[in-house]
């Protein structure tokens, strides 16, 4: 009885912080802003283009793949965006992450949103056998691309005090075997991005830091690189890319998207972290990883 005195009032109270946000999404706040998605070609990053585009941002693109860019613009100018272009650049590469923040201050002007979404490399499911360049690759396409981009354009993000949103995975809070290279730089831009969120606030400088930590999500990658070795359903981009944005644009410290289900695991593994290792390596058809 004493538990349920207990235990009552904070459920209720942490559903009533969950759902009532004293400040309100609405599109306006993001007429007019200027936003950098990267790894926008396809995914998750065409869909947050998309949502930016619906309410009126100058939309700036950036991944490999010239033609899908083209097409992902074309579709911002019709969904309402203000100003839609992109920039062609591989993030293996430093110097063009660092390039493409310099056409971006050329095209735009300044930056309100950068939006760190790119993910390649061998993000597929693999049994580790210690190949160093699997891991290089994984940590300069995953890792120290986002923080190149994010040091190149820290000046202009201070000056309008904006924004930056970084895509990370339950791969970066649960350590996830079979793509150990990917969960290892996920967990490094968890690391990176927290301590510099606390360092900005700190040092009294307006710029917010939202981090997405997203469970399975139904992109053409995912689903092809899952689906035979994983028994998990996938969520919506479309949805995911929703809630990203709200949470972003409301300034919020992280989103997780689909919240219960990854919610739940979070609280799990810090109270018995060897039963959720069990139960999510039980999710996995290892027969089928190689
Ligand atoms: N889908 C999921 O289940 C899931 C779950 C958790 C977290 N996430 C995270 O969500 C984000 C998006 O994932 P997604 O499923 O949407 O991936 P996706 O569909 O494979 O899209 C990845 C994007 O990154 C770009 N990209 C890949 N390698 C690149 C490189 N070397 N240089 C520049 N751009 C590159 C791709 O474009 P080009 O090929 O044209 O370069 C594409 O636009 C990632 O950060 C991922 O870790 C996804």
């Amino acid at each position: 009885m004493a538990v349920l005195k207990i235990l009552v009032p904070l459920i209720i109270g942490l559903c009533a912080y969950y759902f009532y946000s004293p400040e309100s999404f609405s599109a306006e706040k993001v007429q007019g802003k200027r936003v950098l998605v990267t790894g926008s070609s396809a995914g998750i990053g065409e869909q947050i283009a998309y949502e930016f585009a619906r309410m009126g941002a100058n939309v700036m693109l950036t991944a490999r793949r010239e033609n899908l860019l083209e097409e992902v613009a074309q579709k911002c100018l019709e969904l309402g965006a203000s100003s839609a272009g992109y920039v062609i650049a591989d993030m293996s590469n430093l110097t063009s992450a660092q390039k493409v923040i310099e056409e971006t201050k050329s095209k735009l002007g300044g930056l309100d949103y950068l939006v760190l979404n790119h993910a390649g490399g061998n993000v597929g499911f693999h049994l580790y056998k210690g190949n160093m360049e699997t891991v290089k690759s994984s940590m300069t396409i995953n890792f120290l691309s986002y923080v190149q981009l994010t040091s190149s354009a820290l000046d202009m993000l201070k000056q309008s005090e904006g924004s930056i949103i970084v895509i990370s995975s339950m791969t970066g809070r649960i350590p996830s075997p079979f793509v150990i290279e990917y969960s290892a730089a996920k967990f490094a831009l968890e690391g990176f991005y927290g301590g510099l969120r606390t360092e900005m606030r700190l040092r009294k400088i307006n710029l917010a830091i939202t981090i997405a930590v997203l469970g399975y999500i139904d992109t053409e990658t995912a689903i092809r690189e899952v689906s035979d070795k994983m028994t998990l359903v996938p969520s919506s981009k479309e949805e995911c890319a929703q809630k990203i944005v709200q949470g972003g644009v409301l300034r919020h410290r992280e989103v997780i998207y689909p919240y219960w289900s990854q919610k739940f695991v979070l609280l799990l593994r810090d109270f018995i972290p060897d039963l959720v290792d069990k139960l999510v390596g039980k999710s996995y058809k290892v027969e089928n990883i190689s």
